[in-house]
């Protein structure tokens, strides 16, 4: 496995691949990597001849900055953790190499659609900075196939959209959520939880299930259902940012009566720690 921070040794092992024939595959992370990471590189595995995996806190997508200070930066284990998989190339630019003019003067990448829902609303500039940070790695890479975990759903539609509106010649594979043995989804936030919010954690996901059961049972319950689990949450120390029923295909909220495929979302607090998860609920 190689290691390059740099553009010139990046396009250089690529080139070779693409010579060869070669299916690349890429995970973009931005480090501080936990098993569901290390998932999404063995799904590229799966599906490849080649991997790359990049690793970049990306500043242009933290609308708070004592969350970009705060984000875990643990390159040498992260390195240590890939090399124990079948990656065969990780990318590790630092700021200068992705903003070389500045954030304030990078193009930058809106995709319509994102920022007046979910947690576009409780991050302004978040999408941006994440579409913006995605088409300039997938560019980098010259990838076939670039995998991301569903945990992350609302991004994962995002740069679904976006590389069809820009015609990116790629796949954009959505992989599960990896969870631990509690249900709770995995996430390197979840490291900054005291103990006791550790173990109340769980409960986000039992919620989701308790929302999806309520809806499968009966869809007029739906509203009873989320705001018995908001009020769950809330006695358990939770601040729910946002707790919904949408459509999977595109986020839209569900109409009455509607027959398809819908995810159940939520965004909360918990002391300093804002968790997202969701699920998908199948009403075809
Ligand atoms: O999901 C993430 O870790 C980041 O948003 C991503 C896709 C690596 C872009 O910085």
């Amino acid at each position: 496995m190689q290691v390059v921070d740099n553009l010139v040794a990046l396009r250089t092992r690529i080139k070779n691949w693409r010579a060869d024939n070669e299916v690349i595959a890429f995970v973009p992370t931005m480090g501080n990597l936990h098993q569901g990471h290390l998932s999404l590189v063995k799904k590229a595995a799966e599906l490849a001849d080649r991997v790359v995996v990049s690793i970049f806190v990306n500043p242009l997508q933290f609308n708070d900055k004592q969350d970009l200070d705060n984000y875990p930066r643990t390159l040498n284990d992260d390195i240590k953790q890939l090399s124990e998989l079948r990656c065969d190339l990780v990318f590790t630019p630092d700021d200068s190499i992705m903003y070389p003019r500045g954030m304030s003067n990078q193009t930058s990448v809106h995709v319509p659609g994102m920022d007046d829902k979910l947690c576009g609303l409780g991050r302004p500039g978040h999408f941006d900075g994440v579409a913006t940070v995605v088409t300039k790695l997938l560019n980098m890479v010259q990838t076939d196939i670039a995998v991301f975990g569903e945990k992350d759903y609302q991004q994962l539609l995002l740069i679904r959209q976006l590389v069809q509106d820009l015609n990116l010649p790629m796949d954009i594979i959505g992989a599960p959520t990896c969870r631990e043995q509690d249900g709770l989804a995995m996430s390197s936030r979840n490291q900054r939880l005291t103990e006791s919010e550790r173990e109340k954690a769980p409960l986000l996901y039992q919620q989701l299930q308790a929302v999806k059961t309520a809806l499968l049972e009966n869809r007029q319950g739906l509203d009873a259902a989320l705001a018995d689990a908001q009020s769950q949450l809330s006695e358990a120390g939770f601040e729910t940012e946002y707790l919904e029923v949408r459509r999977a295909d595109n986020l839209q909220p569900l109409q009455s009566g509607e027959t398809t495929t819908a995810r159940i979302l939520v965004a909360a607090r918990l002391g300093s720690v804002r968790l997202i998860d969701n699920i998908l609920c199948d009403l075809a």
